[in-house]
């Protein structure tokens, strides 16, 4: 049994490190070596890596894919993506091509408006708060003014701050919500450090407020936040095409294809497990662009997911019709992005991700990362609803086994070849392996 440790994060990093491989390996050399083997060479490099956050022991790598000609809105972009599931960039560049070929994809930012709350308990006469809040609501807005004059100069900034009576839900609880517009900044900082003033100037203010009684004027602030549910943050991306173009082989029509594809869409929209799957899968595509960008994934994953619930039941993201002879295929989701800020200036490959992206506004990151998503939904769809998924992937999935042994690029190169024409399984590709090699091992 290993023993708490105090003081760890006032360790240098190699402390830090001797002490966890002391602690925890049967080898620890060997643990060692695989941490600093992921070490950037480039010191400066390293340090910045080092100062993003805590305790850092070493990097985590991911692989940084690109997926040439998504053609949104008449312009061509090749899309970054961080991921390490092996289909997901092939099957983004295959739906890029297929749309390049029908029209591209056509987007739309339907609106950019933030959410945060101030959480806050008071025990008294609902009225008489209502009118203090009218009241105080000027002074809450200028006295954040220190943090919001730059974003008022370039047109964001607060938008309303409400007060809401949540007392049917919780006894004396209250809220500010307030929206907020925060141009091509995600925004985080700047709303959290907007509702902390709010809520310093609230209960100080409250404290001279001549209708309270001495009960009243003690305002007890629970917590200020940003919200990630940005259902007014919204972004839609479409595609569409006559029917007969869907069709790519002789054996299926474009009028077979859009039937199956369209109950495949209805089916998610209806049945919860499907759903989740089914958004899963757009997620690939979101997260992907999501982290090549520097933004943050969890906040867009936690803000689609609720947002795929609104109705009260979970449901699919996108949706499809035909209509007068023309498919169509769409999707609208909320997406909080930045493209300045946090780590959009910090990190040399998210600027690089930035640049290959024409340097985008939070506008134009928004459509970009909505493309994404519907052409991962719409590349998963199209092959479970025509070869079956596990093709495809256990194609990409093959070279992830053969590292796993370490195979020789002459391994490779002739079991890719003898694949071509076998199925693949993690069973037939190491049987095939130990053939190849000569030996049984499994
Ligand atoms: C796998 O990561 C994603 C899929 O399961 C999505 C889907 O089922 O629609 C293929």
């Amino acid at each position: 049994m290993s023993k708490p440790i105090t003081g760890f994060s006032k360790l240098s990093k190699s402390k830090k490190i001797d002490w966890m491989v002391d602690t925890y390996f049967s080898n620890p050399a060997e643990a060692q070596t695989v941490l600093k083997q992921y070490w950037n060479s480039n010191d400066k490099l390293q340090q910045l890596h080092d100062e993003f956050i805590e305790n850092t022991i070493s990097n985590y790598y991911l692989p940084l894919g690109v997926a040439p000609n998504f053609l949104i809105n008449g312009t061509l972009y090749t899309i970054p993506m961080a991921i390490e599931e092996s289909s997901v960039v092939a099957a983004a560049s295959k739906a890029a091509k297929f749309w390049l070929e029908r029209g591209g994809f056509k987007t739309k930012v339907i609106s950019t408006t933030k959410i945060g709350q101030v959480h806050f308990n008071y025990q008294g006469d609902f009225g008489k708060l209502k009118q203090f809040f009218q009241e105080v609501k000027p002074k809450l807005i200028t006295s954040t003014e220190a943090i919001t004059k730059n974003m008022t100069k370039r047109g964001g900034g607060i938008l309303d701050i409400e007060l809401r009576d949540k007392t049917t839900d919780i006894d004396n609880y209250y809220q500010l919500h307030a929206s907020f517009e925060t141009l091509d900044a995600m925004g985080a900082n700047f709303i959290n450090s907007c509702l902390e003033q709010f809520a310093k100037t609230f209960k100080a203010e409250a404290l001279t407020f001549n209708l309270f009684t001495e009960e009243e004027q003690h305002i007890d602030i629970i917590m200020s936040i940003l919200s990630n549910y940005v259902p007014d943050c919204l972004v839609r991306a479409e595609v569409s095409c006559p029917v007969e173009d869907l069709s790519e082989s002789k054996t299926l029509s474009g009028e077979a294809f859009a039937k199956k594809f369209i109950q495949a869409v209805t089916i998610a929209e209806v049945e919860p497990y499907r759903a989740v799957t089914h958004n899963k899968g757009i997620m690939n595509g979101i997260d992907a662009v999501v982290l090549a960008t520097g933004n943050d994934f969890r906040a867009v994953e936690a803000g689609v997911h609720a947002y795929a619930s609104k109705n009260g039941q979970y449901s699919s993201l996108t949706h499809a019709k035909v209509e007068n002879g023309m498919f169509s295929f769409w999707m609208e989701i909320p997406l909080a992005l930045g493209t300045v800020g946090g780590l959009t200036g910090l990190h040399p490959l998210v600027k690089l991700a930035l640049e290959l992206l024409h340097k985008p506004s939070a506008k134009d990151l928004m459509q970009i990362v909505a493309v994404a998503g519907l052409a991962q939904n719409f590349a998963a769809l199209r092959s479970l609803t025509t070869t079956g998924i596990q093709e495809g992937h256990m194609k990409m999935h093959l070279m992830n086994i053969l590292n796993q042994f370490e195979a020789s690029t002459e391994e490779k190169s002739i079991l890719t070849n003898y694949f071509k024409n076998n199925t693949i399984s993690h069973t037939a590709v190491t049987e095939a392996l130990n053939k190849l090699r000569g030996t049984s091992e499994k």
